[in-house]
This record gives structure tokens, sequence and C-alpha cells, in this order.
């Protein structure tokens, strides 16, 4: 079979309620693999911490983090589906990395650039050393391919760099991973602010769309989201309101920008906005249906982190084995 034992690895952090950014930008592709790949999505709960969080609402971020995985068509008997902080072995590469990453490389992370912007009274170490966990998360599995929104790609390069250097020090040790930068919804935008990305984070609520807003939500969002000026819906990148919500609707219904046009040729705005908030809503009735169904029951929440921590540590057991034996290690049997 195609890519019978090649690897996926994605996260998703459960520090905020999830966007249509996260959805088009990743989730939604993940389930994609399933069949031909040996796939690990993680819930990353040790990420999420590098922003103050309160306890219970982690918590339940993270039960709803796996619901939704599991509402987007990850089934987790093809997917091993696991919270990162059940499997302490990313902690520990995250510290053996760390030693062979440089203050340099880290210092131009733009995330952690703008993430200190934003919360400039907790600069904390987590945040800084941020992308060697985040490498760790991927390197630990020998991960071949990681799906990714674009918004990761530097990061990305990073756990890149780390692979080919430790190779080159100590000896074949990790498979070197590419990213998987999905060209439909890798970049979905502020409804409010459309050059700044949609984030969970915003504070700004009419600026996102989250993955469970009920439709009357959705559609007013929509309505109010910022276009450009002029009245035509036409493609165009100087536009970026309207191109985001063409982006968007394209994601949802699979129809080129050229159709859009034509579809809404002699029609204003307000008639796309709402078409698009329409297309949005009927795509996420289901997963919201299934979400609720599924939060409904944490025992089976749980039995499935479980089973995922199971395995993904066993996977993540044989390469810490060889990467201890490497660095000169006693690896205890
Ligand atoms: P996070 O939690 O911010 O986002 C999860 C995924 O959603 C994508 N994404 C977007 N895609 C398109 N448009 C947007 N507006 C948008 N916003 C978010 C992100 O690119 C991501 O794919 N550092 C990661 C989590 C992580 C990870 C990993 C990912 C930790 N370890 C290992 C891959 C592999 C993050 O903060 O994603």
């Amino acid at each position: 079979m195609l890519g019978e034992n090649k690897v996926i690895f994605s996260g998703v952090q459960p520090s905020g309620n999830l966007t249509i950014g996260n959805y088009l930008g990743a989730i939604r592709n993940f389930s994609a693999f399933s069949e031909e790949y040996r796939c690990f999505y993680c819930v990353v709960d040790l990420h999420a911490v590098t922003v103050r969080q309160v306890p219970a609402e982690l918590r339940r971020r993270t039960y709803e983090t796996l619901a939704l995985y599991i509402a987007c068509g990850l089934d987790p008997e093809k997917n091993t589906l696991f919270v990162q902080s059940h499997v302490p072995a990313h902690c520990e590469l995250s510290w053996m990395l760390g030693c062979s990453t440089m203050f340099g490389e880290l210092s131009r992370m733009t995330q952690f650039k703008d993430k200190s912007q934003k919360h400039a009274d907790n600069i904390n170490a987590g945040l800084f050393t941020y992308p060697v966990l985040m490498a760790s998360d991927i390197l630990l599995y020998q991960t071949d391919l990681v799906p990714v929104g674009i918004d990761q790609k530097q990061h990305l390069e990073l756990a890149r760099n780390i692979a080919i250097r430790f190779n080159h020090l100590m000896g074949d040790t990790f498979t070197v991973p590419d990213g998987y930068i999905s060209k439909d919804g890798m970049k979905i935008m502020s409804l409010t602010e459309p050059t700044a990305k949609m984030s969970k984070s915003d504070p700004n609520k009419n600026a996102v769309v989250y993955i469970l807003d009920p439709k009357d939500e959705i559609l007013r969002k929509f309505r109010r989201a910022v276009t450009d000026s002029g009245s035509e819906v036409r493609y165009d990148e100087d536009r970026p309101g309207i191109a985001n919500l063409m982006s968007i609707y394209r994601c949802f219904t699979g129809k080129e920008y050229d159709e859009i046009e034509r579809e809404f040729d002699g029609r204003g705005y307000g008639d796309f906005k709402a078409a698009v908030g329409e297309a949005c809503a009927d795509a996420l009735a289901p997963v919201q249906a299934e979400f609720s169904r599924l939060m409904a029951d944490k025992g089976y929440l749980e039995s499935v982190m479980k089973a995922g921590a199971e395995t993904a540590a066993r996977a993540a057991a044989r390469t810490m084995s060889k990467v201890r034996r490497r660095l000169g290690f006693i690896d205890l049997k």
C-alpha cells in the first residue's frame, strides 16, 4: 500500500475555542491521510501553558479539542489521537534538543516576537523554547509529513534544521519532516482586519468564526465582515476583505474563484456575505452535532486519550532509546 510506513504528525493547542482557520487550515485536512499513513494527532496542552491559562478551562478545552478531532472525521481506530502531557517523552526530548538549538535561532521566530509583544508581562522561558518542544513532537514519531497552516512554516523549518543538525553531529537518528501546507485554507484572515490572521486568541469575537458558533452568530459575523470599497465580487489580492471571504467560500463549497465571480455577477456584497455564512454554517452543522454527542460522554473521550497515549508512548520510546544512546546516556532496558 502506498505510504504504508509513512508517518503524519500534527497538533492543535487547546488554548482557545477553535476557529474556522484551525478547521480549514488544519483539522479538516487531517482525515485524508488516515487510510494511507500512520497518523498521530495531538492536543498540545504543554504548548498552551506558555500563555497563562485558567486550569478548569484548559481541561475543558483539552476534552473539546479531542472531541473536535473526532467530530471532524478522525476515527480513533485509524488514527492515534492523544494529549501531549500524557506522553512525557515530549518534554524529555525537548530538553535534549534544546541543548543543540541556538539562542539566535529561537530569537528569530516571529511567533515569539508577536507573542512577547501581546503578553509583555509574561515573556517566559517556555514561550521562547516553544519551537523546540514543537520540533520534539514531530521528531519523536519519525514523522514524514506535518499538515499545518502557513503560520507554522517557520517553526517547521526550524524542526527540520534541528533534525538535520542532530543527524549530522550524532549520526542518523531522525527522519527529516516535510510540511504539508494545503493551498486551500492555509491562511484564513480575521473578518474585521483581513490583513491579520484569524486567531483563536483574538479578543475581538466579531473577527473570528468559531467551529462551535451557532448558525445565527455565523451569519451575523459574516454579514458584518469588513469588505473593501467597491461592490463587485471579484478575486483580487489587493482587496483582502473580499479575497478572504472568497477563499472561505471556496473552501466550504469547492467552487473555484471564476465560478464564484459568475455566481455573484451583478449581485452586491450583501448577497455574497449571506451565502458565505450559509455555506459555513451548513458545513459545520454535522461537526457541531457530533461534537455535542461526544462531549456528553467524557468516559469515551478518556478511553480514546488512554489508548492514544499508550500507542504514542510506545512509538516515542523507540526514538528516545536511540537518542539516549546517541547522546551518551545509559539506556537501561
Ligand atoms: P495552533 O493551535 O495555533 O493552530 C492549529 C492549526 O491550525 C492552523 N491555523 C490556521 N490555518 C489557517 N488559517 C488560520 N487563520 C489559522 N490559524 C491556525 C495552524 O497552522 C495549525 O496547523 N504550534 C502549533 C501547534 C503544534 C504543532 C506541533 C503543529 C505544536 N506542536 C507539531 C504541528 C506539529 C500551533 O500553535 O497551532
